[in-house]
């Protein structure tokens, strides 16, 4: 959902390289137009373009510009097709005031009215270029750049992260954020503004987080940041544990494969959040009822931790997606945990009903990025250890949610049992990751198919839910998770001679009905993969293909393993289909906007 890096060096050496360098670290938050604005002999100088960073960056060459200090952004459209005159940074007429901006401004349209009675002229259609215009027009008033921005933020209403230079004030970068992520890290050589830590990770580990309407000013000297009535703020420096290679490819060919690779990592890493979630539910004392509020993939871990907390811990458990949180704010009180399960922890939605939440019950952020605003702001945190992720398809962070839900399942009920299973998961998910040259085959078979079925009964329906989401997503073939029992339900009318439908069928309780759902759909002349046991004998008669899971792998555990196979076959079929997993079309990792 764009990208913003800001740096100035304390030296007097050209800033283009590193700024390039951070903000293709960001790729993955915007990718159709990059642009790089830096300061040198009393001009700025800018350069930007639309399309991927490598092509743009092979056109203008973007790591040749002069100056030590300057503000770079990556965009993902929101107000204005990609192009080069829609790309940030934008200027103010003038060229004394660049701007890069991660959000949405709401009353752009009004805004852009007056100032063009005023006789500001516009070049682009998008809502930020009245920023550097709002600032512009306050510094010929005589305000500072600082006290200029303070003004415009004054004006504009939406949502935004900012960072602005200026030829009247050079040598500073001064920015701001409302609703939209932005850190400061202090490096050795500098300081850095960015919307995301893989940015500077190469940088900087020691990190502030500005609030919503304070105004960070940084210069060569260090940073200050003023609250709304500009007084100093003592900002607690915040050290970040991720090294500069977890974000970075490591040999794989994409983010995703990577991130697929390190699941058992993750699992493993995020088990050692036991103690923290024993404290948690200690301190939360009476609980009458769990409430999960999240989007997209996170919905689905949270879908899975319903069944998980109902039946192993008794307590009454609602999922509700985000953007319809408010539907059901009448039902909360104190007796309830909202839970929020976020990757980025900037999810607008989820933002949105967590201030909403935080009014009337105790809320727990289950959130992947450390310092992002859901952990600001929830009463309680769990940050799942898997690390940085950069592919936009969620893969290793999903895994990581559910063993937070999972331990703080097993934790609630003291059910150790399923402490023990959980131990056993990462080997589980390497045995499956040796069957990759398999599933890499296997996914060439269905390079004809325009539809997928995905069917899972219980705790392996949201594991249909998401495996379905992998696909479409990445591939952009439609594909529909359902519950194995509601297909006779409807949906059984699109089952068609050749059809792909995917089974997920543990061994477990819902086996045998699972399998006779299987043996509808194969009636009907369906092309089934199912996921089952190794050994299962009867499966391997029933479906045209079986990817074998150790048949140790407990239905109940299932959807930490089962999944992984799902991500390999969007993965591979993705490949097949010539696209690119790492940047879908039209989706960013961080949706910020509601
Ligand atoms: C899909 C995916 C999205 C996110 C959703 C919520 O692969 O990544 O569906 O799960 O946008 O994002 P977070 O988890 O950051 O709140």
């Amino acid at each position: 959902m764009c990208g913003i890096v800001g740096c100035i060096l304390k030296e007097d050496e050209d800033v283009a390289p590193i700024l390039f360098d951070c903000i293709s670290k960001l790729e993955y938050r915007g990718y159709d137009s990059i642009g790089l604005a830096t300061f040198s002999d009393n001009k700025i100088h800018i350069k930007k373009d639309k399309g991927k960073i490598i092509e743009v960056d092979n056109k203008l060459n973007l790591t040749d510009m002069p100056g030590s200090f300057g503000i770079a952004h990556v965009r993902w459209a929101t107000h204005g097709d990609p192009s080069k005159m829609n790309s940030h940074p934008h200027v103010d007429e003038e060229n004394t005031v660049a701007v890069v901006h991660n959000g949405i401004i709401e009353n752009y349209l009004e805004i852009k009215e007056k100032l063009t009675l005023e006789g500001h002229v516009f070049k682009s259609e998008t809502d930020t270029e009245v920023i550097p215009h709002l600032i512009q027009k306050f510094m010929d008033e005589k305000f500072d750049l600082e006290h200029a921005v303070r003004k415009t933020i004054e004006v504009i209403e939406g949502a935004y992260a900012i960072a602005a230079i200026s030829t009247r004030e050079p040598n500073k970068i001064v920015a701001t954020r409302k609703d939209s992520p932005l850190i400061v890290g202090l490096g050795e050589n500098g300081y850095y503004l960015a919307s995301d830590s893989p940015a500077i990770l190469k940088y900087a580990k020691d990190i502030i987080y500005p609030e919503k309407g304070e105004i960070v000013i940084v210069d060569r000297e260090g940073v200050i940041v003023h609250d709304e009535f500009d007084n100093v703020v003592n900002k607690q420096i915040e050290t970040i544990n991720w090294t500069p290679e977890m974000a970075e490819k490591e040999g794989y060919e994409h983010f995703m494969i990577k991130e697929i690779n390190e699941q058992a990592t993750a699992v493993t890493n995020t088990l050692t959040q036991k103690e923290n979630i024993q404290e948690i539910i200690d301190d939360v004392g009476d609980l009458q009822r769990v409430c999960f509020v999240a989007c997209g993939t996170s919905y689905h871990a949270s879908l899975t931790g319903k069944y998980l907390i109902e039946s192993i811990a008794g307590i009454p458990t609602d999922v509700i997606l985000a953007s319809e949180f408010k539907y059901s704010v009448n039902t909360l009180n104190d007796k309830t945990l909202v839970v929020f399960i976020s990757q980025s922890g900037e999810t607008a939605d989820s933002l949105k009903a967590l201030d909403v939440a935080n009014q009337t019950s105790k809320t727990l952020g289950i959130v992947n990025v450390a310092g992002s605003a859901i952990t600001r702001r929830a009463d309680y945190v769990i940050q799942t250890q898997a690390g940085p992720e950069i592919g936009v398809a969620a893969t290793k962070t999903y895994v990581a949610q559910l063993t937070s839900i999972y331990l703080f399942a097993a934790v609630l009920s003291k059910n150790e049992e399923l402490l023990s299973e959980l131990e056993k998961v990462p080997a589980f998910i390497d045995e499956v990751l040796e069957q990759d040259d398999f599933i890499k085959e296997l996914s060439k078979r269905y390079n004809y198919a325009r539809d997928f079925f995905y069917l899972g009964r219980g705790y392996s329906y949201p594991t249909a839910l998401e495996g379905a989401l992998k696909l479409k997503e990445i591939s952009y073939i439609h594909g529909e998770g359902y519950a194995a029992g509601e297909l006779k339900h409807g949906p059984l009318a699109l089952i068609d001679e050749g059809i792909p439908v995917v089974v997920i069928l543990p061994p477990g309780d819902n086996y045998r009905k699972t399998m006779s759902n299987l043996e509808e759909v194969k009636s009907r002349g369906a092309n089934v993969l199912a996921l089952g046991a190794e050994g299962d004998e009867s499966l391997k008669t029933k479906a045209d293909v079986v990817i074998p899971i150790n048949p140790d792998v407990k239905e109940i555990i299932a959807p930490l393993v089962y999944i992984v196979p799902l991500q390999l076959i969007a993965y591979y079929i993705t490949l097949e289909k010539g696209h690119d997993p790492d940047k879908p079309k039209n989706l960013a990792k961080c949706v910020t906007v509601e």
